[in-house]
């Protein structure tokens, strides 16, 4: 680009910003992902990101799904329960979601994993710029609208990773 990149701040990102209003904005944001907006088409953009799933991965029992950027859990719970629903109509094992963040929305996701026993979270604060690999199945990491927190530098070193040690990333 012949100008230079501007990013514009997110509040949850500010120091001050105190953990309840973070918290609002992670759920606020869960929440736009199963809004169905006549504009947008008829289906919630968490069941548009289920057909890039279907149509992009193959043998998707056999992947754990990284969320790193978690918020309080963005499209997972959509993607958990579209995808499995179909793997076990088809007899196939459920695929496994994992959500992480740096600041992660414990209670939030307590809620959801009470509910879906296909999804867990780590409960320490992950940082995307440094995600270690978990367990021995094929790895798929998520970046659901999360990309605007991270520097040009940060977001090159965070595909390199997943590049490198994930099977694969969305
Ligand atoms: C815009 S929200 C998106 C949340 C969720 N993915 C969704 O789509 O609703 C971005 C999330 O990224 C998290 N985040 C920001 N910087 C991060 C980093 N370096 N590592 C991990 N998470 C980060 C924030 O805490 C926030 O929950």
């Amino acid at each position: 680009m012949p100008w230079p990149r501007s990013q514009l701040f997110e509040i949850g990102d500010l120091s001050w910003c105190p953990s309840w209003l973070h918290q609002h904005e992670q759920f606020t944001l869960t929440k736009l992902w199963t809004l169905k907006f006549p504009p947008w088409g008829r289906e919630s953009l968490a069941t548009k990101a289920c057909e890039v799933f279907k149509e992009h991965m193959q043998d998707l029992s056999s992947y754990t799904v990284l969320d790193i950027c978690a918020g309080s859990g963005g499209p997972t719970p959509v993607l958990e329960f579209e995808l499995n629903r179909e793997l076990e109509a088809e007899g196939e094992e459920p695929v496994q979601f994992i959500l992480t963040d740096i600041d992660p929305h414990i209670e939030a996701w307590q809620q959801v994993c009470k509910k879906q026993k296909n999804i867990s979270y780590i409960e320490t604060p992950v940082d995307a710029r440094a995600v270690p690999r978990l367990g021995n199945r094929k790895e798929c990491r998520i970046f659901n609208i999360c990309f605007h927190h991270f520097s040009d530098g940060d977001a090159a070193g965070i595909l390199k990773s997943a590049v490198e040690s994930a099977d694969s990333f969305m």
